[in-house]
């Protein structure tokens, strides 16, 4: 549901390299609070989960405090129909305070749009909550080949939390994919 009534927060898009450690510090916050599993011990002192995204887009409330945010990795994957540019997205998280009033399908409206300029051909992501369908990405069985944070090995696995939007009028290939990299 987009938020009715209020104003909606003003999205601001950062590249990962302008970050000050003002904005580190309230990336950490937010990432913390909103990721609390066993994987995700290190959001009190690092902004990234498994590798850095390239770009973020977030929201703030009236502290400046950051409430909604996303991270995008600009990615090249192999596929059986070739290599192809991807927006990987993750880190998604709204404060607690902020949940349920549409900020998330409005930061990812925005980054679609800046993916599909970029001339990305699929946005893909692994989604642990369905919060996703309503932006256009839907569920995909392919077996992913990727660099397991976990054993620390080279795997190729189903992912079944993987959901792909496409961007550029192909459909989602069939058979293997080569993430080239680790999970985001
Ligand atoms: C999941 C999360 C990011 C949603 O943020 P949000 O700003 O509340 O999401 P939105 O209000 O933009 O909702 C977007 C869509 O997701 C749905 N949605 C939101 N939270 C959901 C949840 N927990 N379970 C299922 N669907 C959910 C909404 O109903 C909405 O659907 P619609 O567009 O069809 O109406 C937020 O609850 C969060 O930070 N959770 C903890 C971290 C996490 O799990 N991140 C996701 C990892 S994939």
């Amino acid at each position: 549901m987009v938020n009715m009534g209020e104003r909606n927060p003003k999205i601001e898009h950062w590249p990962e390299e302008a970050i000050t450690e003002n904005e580190d510090r309230l990336l950490r916050e937010v990432l913390s609070t909103c990721y609390q599993g066993p994987d995700d011990w290190m959001f009190p002192t690092r902004r990234y989960w498994q590798e850095p995204p390239q770009h973020r887009w977030w929201m703030r409330g009236p502290t400046g405090a950051i409430i909604s945010q996303i991270a995008v990795h600009d990615k090249v994957i192999g596929s059986p129909i070739g290599d192809l540019r991807i927006g990987g997205v993750g880190l998604v998280c709204t404060h607690p305070d902020h949940r349920r009033k549409g900020y998330v399908r409005l930061l990812l409206t925005e980054a679609l749009q800046w993916m599909k300029q970029q001339g990305m051909s699929f946005s893909l992501l692994f989604a642990a909550v369905d919060a996703y369908s309503s932006s256009g990405y839907i569920p995909i069985n392919n077996p992913f080949h990727q660099f397991d944070f976990r054993t620390r090995q080279w795997v190729t696995k189903l992912m079944p939390k993987a959901m792909a939007a496409p961007l550029a009028g192909i459909p989602w290939p069939e058979g293997e994919i080569d993430l080239r990299g680790m999970e985001f």
